[in-house]
């Protein structure tokens, strides 16, 4: 195992008072913050969102959980509508409501759960344009994982993986 040498103590500035916090303990706030649920957890909220999709003619329910690298999530499901092309996806609606809470710069990592049976519900193509805006604006690969509606098939994928050669913001950039 190699080590690396860091500073022992971090000066920080807290309401006006600098104090001296071991720099362990900083990396610690720091890694729980990134990562404050565990997969699984993540995964029940994207089936209890799925609980709450409106979906009456396809019948087929997705939920979606986003995290933020803060810990904050939101969720989403999908909408139908009678006029069915109107229909919004679960990604795309929770896509907004993190706009709205913490900015999609922020997003770390996406869950998906959709169907009845034991397929995986990997998200649509235009999910996974809207997931690379935000994968670009952020400059993360941002982490999808799905699951089965079911419960017994979980797979974890990376935008890049799931839209390579993708086209997004970073392609528009010589325009601005
Ligand atoms: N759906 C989603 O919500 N997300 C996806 O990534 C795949 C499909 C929804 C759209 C529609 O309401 C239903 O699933 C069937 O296609």
């Amino acid at each position: 195992m190699t080590t690396q040498r860091v500073e022992e103590w971090t000066l920080k500035r807290v309401q006006g008072d600098v104090l001296r916090v071991p720099s362990a303990v900083l990396f610690l706030i720091a890694v729980a913050k990134h990562k404050s649920m565990t997969d699984e957890q993540l995964l029940d909220l994207a089936r209890e969102a799925a609980a709450k999709a409106y979906a009456p003619y396809s019948n087929f329910h997705v939920g979606c959980a986003i995290e933020s690298v803060d810990g904050e999530v939101v969720t989403g499901a999908n909408m139908e509508n009678a006029c069915y092309r109107l229909g919004l996806c679960a990604e795309q609606s929770a896509l907004t409501a993190a706009q709205h809470k913490f900015g999609l710069d922020k997003i770390a990592r996406i869950a998906v759960v959709g169907g009845a049976d034991a397929t995986v519900c990997t998200p649509c193509g235009g999910c996974r344009q809207a997931i690379l805006e935000a994968a670009q604006l952020s400059g993360r690969d941002v982490e999808i994982l799905c699951a089965s509606g079911d419960g017994s098939t979980v797979e974890q994928h990376r935008i890049s993986e799931l839209l390579p050669f993708g086209f997004g913001p970073a392609n528009l950039e010589q325009q601005a």
